[in-house]
C-alpha cells in the first residue's frame, strides 16, 4: 500500500546525515509501525529506496528517517540531499518489518554508521526491566548521527566507539562476553556484518543473530553467480493476473512478472531489500535472498523474485 505524505522538517544530524520528518498531508494518524520497520521512499526521479524508520513507533503522527549521502551510490541519497523537499509531497510504502525485535530478556545491538538508525527505534520501545547494550561504531563521533540521543536513551547501557578515538568496535569480545539467552542484532556496513556473524559462529553459535543489510553480501553474489549455471526453466502462475509466465535459466522471476505487471515493487534487486516480496499459493521456491530466516524459508509462504526461483515446476503467486 502506498501513501502519499510530505516532507515537514529536514534536520543536520552529523556529517553527511540528514533526517527527514514525513507527515500526512491533512494531519491525519499514519499507518501503525513496529520498532525495526522500513518503508519505501519514491524519490521525484522515480528512484525508490528504503529507509528504517528511527523514531518512536507511539509517534503516529509522523515518521522519522535519516540519509547518509553516499559518495558512490546509486544516486537516491545524494537526490535527498540535494533537493530541497520541505514541504514536498512524497510517496511511501510501507512500512514493513524484516528487523523485527523479537521477545527477549537480553539484546545485544552492534550498529555500524547509519545502521544504528533502525536500532534507535528498537532501543526506544525497551522497557527498563530488559537487560541490554549497543555498541555503536562509527569513523568519527562528528559522522555519528544520533549520539546524544541515544546517550539519553540509554545511559551506561551505550558504548559510543568513534574509530578516530578508540579503534574499530571490538566485535570478537563483544559477541564472545555476550550473557546466556541474548539475542544479538546487528545493522550497519558489510564489514561490521560480516565479523559479526563471523564472530557469532566461531565464538557464540548458540545465540540468535539478526541482520539488516544495506547490501548483498558477497557471499550471497558469489553464491547467486555459482547456482546461474544450473538455473532451469519453470513456470510461475500470477493467480489474480490469471497469467501464466515461463521463466528460463538467466532471466529472474521479477523481470518476466513485469511483462504483465510493470508496476510490480521492487529496488535493491539484488535479494536484500524486500521490496518484491510476494506472497507464494503453491509450489516450493528455491530460496536465494538475505531476509528470510530459515524457518521462514522452510514454511515456504512468501519469496523474493528478483532473485529467488523454483524448485518445483511451476510456482503460483498471489499476484
Ligand atoms: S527488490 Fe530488493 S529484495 Fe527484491
Amino acid at each position: 500500500m502506498t501513501t502519499e505524505l510530505v516532507v515537514a522538517a529536514e534536520t543536520w544530524e552529523a556529517d553527511g546525515v540528514i533526517a527527514l520528518v514525513l507527515r500526512h498531508p491533512e494531519g491525519a494518524d499514519l499507518p501503525p509501525w513496529t520498532a525495526g520497520a522500513h518503508l519505501d521512499l519514491h524519490l521525484p526521479s522515480g528512484r525508490v529506496r528504503q529507509y528504517s524508520l528511527c523514531g518512536h513507533p507511539g509517534n503516529r503522527t509522523e515518521y522519522r528517517i535519516a540519509v547518509l549521502r553516499e559518495a558512490d551510490g546509486r544516486g537516491g541519497s545524494a537526490e535527498i540531499h540535494d533537493l530541497p523537499l520541505v514541504g514536498r509531497r512524497v510517496t511511501i510504502r510501507g512500512p514493513r518489518n524484516q528487523f523485527e525485535l523479537v521477545p527477549s530478556p537480553r539484546y545485544l545491538f552492534i550498529a555500524g554508521g547509519i545502521g544504528v538508525t533502525p536500532i534507535l527505534s528498537m532501543i526506544s520501545v525497551l522497557s527498563g526491566d530488559v537487560d541490554w547494550r549497543l555498541h555503536y561504531g562509527g569513523r568519527s563521533r562528528k559522522s555519528m548521527a544520533f549520539v546524544d540521543e541515544i546517550e539519553a536513551i540509554g545511559g551506561p547501557r551505550v558504548q559510543i566507539v568513534p574509530e578516530d578515538e578508540r579503534g574499530l568496535l571490538d566485535v570478537g569480545s563483544i559477541v564472545a562476553s555476550a550473557d546466556p539467552s541474548t539475542v544479538i542484532y546487528c545493522c550497519g556496513p558489510q564489514g561490521l556484518i560480516a565479523a559479526v556473524e563471523e564472530a557469532r559462529d566461531r565464538l557464540r553459535p548458540e545465540l540468535p543473530l539478526r541482520i539488516e543489510r544495506f547490501a548483498a553480501s558477497s557471499m550471497a553474489v558469489e553464491r547467486r553467480r555459482r547456482q546461474e549455471a544450473d538455473e532451469v526453466s519453470f513456470v510461475v502462475e500470477l493467480r489474480r493476473s490469471r497469467t501464466t509466465l515461463d521463466v528460463p535459466p538467466g532471466r529472474s522471476v521479477l523481470d518476466a512478472i513485469r511483462d504483465v505487471l510493470p508496476g510490480v515493487p521492487s529496488s535493491c534487486e539484488e535479494g536484500y531489500c524486500g521490496s518484491c516480496e510476494v506472497a507464494v499459493v503453491d509450489g516450493v521456491p528455491d530460496h536465494r535472498d538475505e531476509i528470510l530466516t530459515e524457518d521462514e524459508r522452510r514454511s515456504g509462504r512468501t519469496m523474493f523474485p528478483c532473485v529467488s526461483r523454483a524448485l518445483s515446476d511451476r510456482l503460483v503467486l498471489d499476484l
